[in-house]
């Protein structure tokens, strides 16, 4: 497996922790749970997801023009 396919499961596997970490925030905000780390629980996955979903984004374009390069 290449590194930009690491990547692509990287991304997959963290959507799937922000998906659980926004049910949970539901959940919480339904119950009246007033706890400032489940709100956290969701930002944690988010942030590298947005880091590997910029590289996905520009993956295309990149090898695109190594192509015309080479
Ligand atoms: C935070 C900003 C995010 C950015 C910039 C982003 C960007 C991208 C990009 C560019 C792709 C590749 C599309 C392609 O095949 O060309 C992708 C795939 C994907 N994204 Fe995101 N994404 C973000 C957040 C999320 C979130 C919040 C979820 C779900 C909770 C998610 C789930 C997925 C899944 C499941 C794929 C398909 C992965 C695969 O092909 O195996 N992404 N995303």
């Amino acid at each position: 497996m290449n590194s930009n396919m690491w990547i692509r499961q990287i991304h997959r596997w963290l959507s799937i922790a922000f998906t659980l970490a926004v049910i949970a925030n539901i959940v919480a905000l339904t119950m009246q749970i007033q706890a400032t780390w489940i709100g956290l629980m969701a930002f944690v996955p988010l942030l590298p997801l947005l880091a590997t979903g910029l590289y996905l984004f520009a993956l295309p374009y990149v090898s695109r023009r190594s192509e015309a390069r080479s």
